[in-house]
């Protein structure tokens, strides 16, 4: 077996288990190709400065280059003894190159250095991700669009409240998917800061260019002290709160589907192509798609958590610790980027409104119930008076088991004179929605107004 980097101090090996234990390299692997740019960046850096020689940093670049096109053809296979991605890529550095290999690891430490890959790692990633909202923006917006005329009852306390544009529900989740995309876009700055070049914990006597370094990786900046640039993992708790709030936000999509696709609502179907089938009742579809999204969510929180424990009782400045971040973030990572694709597909081709069914259900209720009182309250009537009115006439209608658009004018009109034929209206599910026409209400003109502001905010970078 070859011998550890750090062997030479040692007398005897360290025990296989502990090894295994120890190692990190069936993870962090998923660092390679930042780590080679971290690596590459800090080579060059140590030719600008005079600290190893132009010829030295070519022959360490290329040889970082080959272990990239192994890694891609799936030839570079590093083991346990390599125990971590760090040595993984010395070692083979070495290999490759000779002894000028062994002059890559001048002015760092693996601490300064995984704090490089992990922050390049999750800077790629939050791109990703956010392009990812984008496109599911733009999946909700389609849906929106096709459906601006379809009323849909509202609910309070899962009660049917008041009638709504499908479109105005669909763009609550646009609006939460922004402010999802501009928290990344903000944590992204902190996640932008390069920690290389603060060594183990204390920096280095070398004559370093930590700025030239980071422009070259494209950080935004450097961490100022060098304690806390290689135990900072606020960036890692940050993202992985806002991943937790971007699957609270799916997750209560999801459960709208679910409820949605019941036979209870019946307000969507799902497609073939997004639902799952029993091995037992064969009359079943089901809809796994958006139970998983809702189901993994409690994954996302479980991650959150776990970085916030590692980090509490943490001295300065480095410890092993810290190698506890990665798992959790790269399964954060995964999680939320597999849930937002699969819930865009979802809304892509897994839907269809039931439309019938929609309008068959916002007529049958008492969902324009308000909009008595209001129309009462327009007349002059104090609110809370014709509030009360309408409450005992809902009361009689139940007893009766007539809905408010069944009563006659004559009806109306014994309950209140100021009620006229227009009552009948005032209270269609249309004009119910089209009435509330607020800032920011269901009004169809309201709704049409958002829609092309947020086609307009989608095209934002
Ligand atoms: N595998 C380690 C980690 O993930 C790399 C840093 C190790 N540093 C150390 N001083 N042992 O954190």
């Amino acid at each position: 077996t070859p011998k550890k980097t750090w062997s030479q101090r040692f007398e005897s090996a360290l025990h296989p288990a502990i090894a295994a234990f120890n190692a990190s390299i069936s993870f962090d692997i998923e660092l390679l190709e930042y780590d080679l740019l971290g690596s590459e960046a800090h080579a060059k850096m140590l030719a600008k400065t005079g600290i190893i020689t132009t010829a030295e940093a070519e022959q360490l670049t290329q040889g970082l280059a080959q272990i990239r096109q192994e890694y891609r053809e799936g030839q570079f296979l590093p083991t346990i003894d390599d125990e971590d991605v760090h040595f993984a890529v010395e070692h083979r550095l070495i290999e490759l190159v000779g002894d000028v290999g062994k002059k890559l690891h001048t002015a760092r430490s693996r601490n300064d250095q995984v704090g490089t890959d992990i922050r390049l790692y999750l800077r790629a990633q939050i791109d990703t991700i956010r392009e990812q909202l984008r496109v599911f923006q733009q999946a909700l917006l389609d849906q929106a669009e096709r459906h601006v005329d379809t009323v849909i009852p509202g609910y309070t306390h899962l009660q049917r409240a008041q009638p709504l544009s499908l479109a105005h529900h669909l763009l609550a989740y646009v609006e939460m998917a922004q402010r999802d995309w501009e928290r990344l876009g903000d944590i992204r700055h902190r996640v932008n800061v390069s920690p290389l070049g603060c060594g183990a914990l204390a920096g280095t006597p070398f004559p370093i260019d930590r700025a030239y370094s980071a422009e070259l990786l494209r950080f935004e900046g450097v961490y100022r002290n060098s304690l806390d640039g290689v135990s900072d993992r606020d960036f890692a708790i940050e993202f992985t709160a806002a991943a937790s709030l971007i699957n609270v936000h799916l997750s209560r999509l999801a459960e709208e589907v679910i409820l949605w696709a019941s036979a209870e609502f019946g307000f969507v179907t799902l497609t073939d192509t997004c639902s799952t089938g029993s091995s037992i009742m064969p009359q079943k579809k089901n809809p796994d798609v958006p139970e998983l999204v809702r189901g993994k969510t409690g994954r996302v929180f479980g991650h959150l958590q776990s970085l916030l424990v590692m980090m509490k009782g943490l001295p300065m400045a480095y410890n092993k610790d810290l190698q506890e971040d990665k798992e959790p973030l790269f399964d954060t990572v995964k999680t939320v980027q597999g849930c937002l694709q699969a819930m865009t597909i979802l809304l892509q081709e897994g839907l269809e409104f039931q439309t019938d069914r929609l309008a068959q259900t916002v007529t049958t209720d008492f969902s324009n119930a308000t909009d008595v009182a209001d129309y009462l309250a327009a007349k002059g009537v104090p609110f809370r008076e014709a509030y009360n009115l309408v409450g005992k006439v809902v009361r009689q209608c139940l007893a009766s088991q007539k809905l408010l658009k069944d009563l006659s004018l004559e009806e109306w009109q014994a309950l209140h004179p100021a009620f006229e034929s227009d009552i009948y209206e005032a209270i269609a599910p249309q004009q119910v929605v089209a009435a509330r026409n607020s800032y920011g209400g269901t009004g169809f003109e309201q709704v049409r107004m958002a829609l092309s502001e947020a086609k307009k905010r989608l095209l934002v970078a």
